[in-house]
């Protein structure tokens, strides 16, 4: 087509593609292209915004690398990530909910009824759960893949004090389903804001801060992966999350238990007859 208009442009690029062309790839670049162009005609988009956007993408890849991606960050802040999440959740499951980019490879083990925090001091929660299906009926044996912030608000990868395992465990639940171990409550923090991505949450007027969360990984065979995180009903933040990751059903309640109830069977390290909290969160795994 010669006659390229600002009208015809979608179709025509609709036109180009070859006879072989995989129908799903086209199907999702056609739609790529149509918002693309609708966006570009809605705005007037003027050339220095179009620049201003490509040196964007520009900065975000210079400082991409193995251990911060910002294109993953900009998914995240603009509701990519959650929206894909919540369009691919089966919703008799536990919602899935932001992987985000601190996850380690490897984690330690950590028993059922384990202490995930080590020697870090700070109020000890105590967390436990069951892993079920979608009938209610305990899944035995999942791997669960658990971590969190330490009490300074970094994640090991993001800290060089802190051991690159620390507030991170794998935990296998037990015969009956059942999860549990101790660790410091954890505290809320801002997504990293110092590049392209921060940019735009400042022009935004918004702020860069998730309420606190444990971020967990379920896996089980014969049923589909999930990708959560727990968050307490008192955060600050949860209705205000920067990435949109706190749904409903990952809201629980973090109950305050008196001094010296601290139950048998944990393997706590230091003080035991301090206050703590608990909070109980099953985790309910679809089918494949
Ligand atoms: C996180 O929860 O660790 C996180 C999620 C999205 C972006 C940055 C951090
Ligand atoms: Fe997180």
């Amino acid at each position: 087509m010669r006659n390229v208009t600002k009208d015809n442009i979608t179709d025509v690029f609709s036109s180009y593609f070859g006879d072989d062309t995989d129908p799903r790839v086209k199907e999702v670049l056609v739609a790529l292209a149509r918002h693309i162009h609708d966006f570009t005609r809605e705005t007037k988009l003027t050339h220095d915004e179009w620049r201003k956007g490509l040196e964007f993408l520009e900065w975000a890849g210079r400082i991409t690398d193995p251990e911060r991606n910002e294109f993953v960050l900009l998914s995240d802040v603009l509701g990519l990530s959650s929206l894909v999440d919540m369009q691919n959740s089966n919703p008799e499951a536990t919602s899935s909910s932001v992987l985000g980019p601190f996850h380690v490879s490897n984690p330690p083990a950590l028993e059922v009824g384990g202490d995930m925090k080590r020697d870090f001091e700070g109020e000890v929660l105590l967390v436990h759960g069951y892993v079920r299906d979608t009938n209610g009926d305990p899944i035995p044996n999942a791997t669960i893949d658990i971590w969190q912030t330490a009490p300074n608000g970094l994640y090991s990868s993001q800290d060089p004090d802190q051991d690159i395992h620390s507030f991170h465990g794998l935990m296998t639940a037990d015969e009956e389903g059942r999860y549990t171990f101790t660790t410091i409550r954890p505290v809320c923090y801002t997504v990293p804001s110092d590049g392209p991505v921060g940019e735009i949450l400042n022009a935004a007027g918004r702020h860069p801060w998730r309420p606190s969360h444990l971020h967990y990984i379920v896996s089980a065979p014969g049923y589909r992966t999930l990708v959560t995180e727990v968050f307490p009903s008192d955060d600050p933040y949860l209705d205000q999350d920067t990435v949109f990751g706190v749904r409903d059903d990952l809201v629980m309640t973090y109950v305050p238990q008196p001094a010296g109830s601290f139950p048998d069977g944990y393997k706590l390290s230091g003080k035991v007859n301090d206050a703590y909290s608990r909070v109980d969160f099953d985790l309910i795994l679809a089918k494949q």
